[in-house]
Parts: C-alpha cells; structure tokens; sequence
C-alpha cells in the first residue's frame, strides 16, 4: 500500500470550521449519525465513481479510488450496525465489510461486534459455484446474512447456508425483487438503527426509490473511464431534487488534487 497522507483538506463544510486541514484518521470518524427514525434505520449510502461518473471499471470498482478511498471506506463502516449490498456486486465483485483494527476495538467497547453485518439482497438466492469461493463466504471474522424472498429454490437456500453463511426468507415485491420495506422493517426489529448501502448502482436505485437514503458518500477519482455503458450511481432517476452538501475534502499530492469526497444530505 502506498504511504496515505497524513491530512486531507477540508473545502467546505455546513457545521464547522473551513478551510482546514483535517487529520486523516478524523475524517468521518465522529459524524454522531442518527440512530433512524423509530419506523427504519438511519441508511447512507457510500460510492466511489471515476471523474466521468463510472462506478464499474475494467470489471470492478476497488480499482476506481486510491489507497485513501479505501481507508475511508473502511472508517465508514465503523458507524454501521449492518452494511447492505446488492447480489449483483457478489456475483462480479466481492463483499467484504471489515472496518480498520483500531476501529473494531472502537465498536468492541460500544458493545458492537467488530465489524458490521454483511448483507447481501437477492430474490433468487443462484449464485454461480465460483461465488461460493469469494471472500463474502470464505470469511469468518463477520457475521454475514443473504436476505431473499420464497421466489428462491430450497436448494439454493441450502447451498449458501451450507457454505455458512445465515439466510432470511422476506416477502417479494410484486415484481419479485426483494421488498425492501421488509428488508428495514427486519432490521428495524433486529434494533439496527444504521445502515450503510454499499451498492451497487442497481441496489442504490431500488434504496432511493423507496425513499430510504438519508446520506449519500461519493469519492470522486480525479481520472477518466470513457464507457458510456458503465454504471452510474443509479441505474435509474431516483430524484430530481439538488442534492445538499455537508463537507467536501481533497486529497492534495504535490502534484496537485488526486481525488475529492463528498458527503450530501440526501433531498426529500
Ligand atoms: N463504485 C462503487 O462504489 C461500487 C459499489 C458497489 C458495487 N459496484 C459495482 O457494481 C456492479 C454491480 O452492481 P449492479 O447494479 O449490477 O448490482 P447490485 O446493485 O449489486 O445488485 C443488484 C441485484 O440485487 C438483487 N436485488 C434483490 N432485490 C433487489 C431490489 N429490491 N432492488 C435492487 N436489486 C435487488 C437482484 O439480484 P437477484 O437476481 O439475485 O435477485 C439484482 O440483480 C459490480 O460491477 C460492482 O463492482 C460499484
């Protein structure tokens, strides 16, 4: 790994004090998130897209953000009782939601385990045989749950609990996604009071069309993708509302700015 800079600089932020330059290990450390609204937990949604809005390239996202993307990605999760993705990133990705050791121990002495839930959403709970060897079932430091609905055959069902990893049958949207009302009205029981949505772009449609999204994370690569097929944030118009800034950091190299994170108050 690359040496990560000691400091981003902070360009805009609503609630304190900017410019400055912010400790790296401070930046979304101590964002004090809502704990939901009584009816659904608080949810924030985290991306990394390429400068021309790719959140898929050459195959995969990791390799969009810098050294420092990742480290953020990680001192995000710190705040998450569960985080959510959808199946489409575990077939062509991985789902891995461990946050940084000193982070864990954080979430040790609040009485959460280290790392958060994993979850991952399907209605058809297939995976191919080649996912069963991915990170998401092969790791056993978290806890992991696949939510699906009764669309699922029993012997998928089995496959992935064989393979250890928990299953939750929910009820189905008409359409046969899984409904994702059910999907927080589980977690609300579960006392879940934060979630962070992961992605990927067609998860992120289906969260903010239900209306859920309170917090939107973008990482901004300062680079280009030029694939006019590749992914959004959303594969579908969710809002055509602004979105409302909370705080805006660089990553500055001697070179000049390498990549920029914004944090929005996503618009009702
Ligand atoms: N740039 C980033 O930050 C980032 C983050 C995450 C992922 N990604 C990339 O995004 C790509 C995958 O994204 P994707 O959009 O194809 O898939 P996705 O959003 O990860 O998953 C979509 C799948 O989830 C299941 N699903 C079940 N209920 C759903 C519901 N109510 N709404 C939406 N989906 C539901 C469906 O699978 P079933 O058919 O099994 O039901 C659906 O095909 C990967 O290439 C990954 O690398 C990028």
């Amino acid at each position: 790994m690359a040496d990560l800079p000691s400091h981003l600089h902070l360009v805009y932020h609503a609630l304190q004090p900017y410019p400055a330059d912010i400790p790296l290990d401070d930046v979304y450390a101590n964002l004090d998130l809502p704990a939901g609204n009584g009816s659904r937990p608080f949810v924030y949604v985290n991306m990394v897209q390429t400068f021309d809005g790719q959140t898929v390239l050459d195959g995969a996202a990791w390799t969009i953000g810098t050294d420092v993307d990742h480290h953020l990605f990680r001192q995000l999760r710190v705040h998450a009782d569960v985080v959510l993705c959808g199946a489409g990133t575990l077939r062509t990705d991985d789902v891995i939601v461990t946050t940084h050791p000193a982070l864990q121990e954080r979430r040790v002495r609040r009485g959460q385990p280290p790392n958060p839930l994993g979850i991952v959403v399907t209605a058809t709970c297939h995976f191919a045989p080649e996912t069963f060897g991915k990170k998401f079932f092969r790791r056993t430091d978290l806890d992991r749950l696949v939510i699906t609905t009764p669309r699922a055959a029993p012997a998928d069902v089995d496959r992935v609990r064989a393979a250890g990893v928990a299953v939750e049958i929910i009820p189905a949207t008409p359409d046969g996604e899984v409904d994702l009302t059910a999907v927080m009205r589980y977690l609300t029981g579960k006392q879940v009071r934060r979630v962070l949505c992961e992605g990927g772009p067609r998860l992120n449609a289906g969260v903010a069309r239900a209306g859920f999204i309170d917090e939107l994370f973008v990482t901004t690569a300062l680079r280009l993708g030029g694939d006019p097929t590749a992914p959004r944030l959303f594969t579908a118009p969710v809002t055509d509302r602004p979105l409302q800034l909370i705080s805006e950091y660089h990553y500055r190299a001697p070179q000049g700015v390498r990549e920029m994170y914004f944090r929005f108050r996503y618009p009702r």
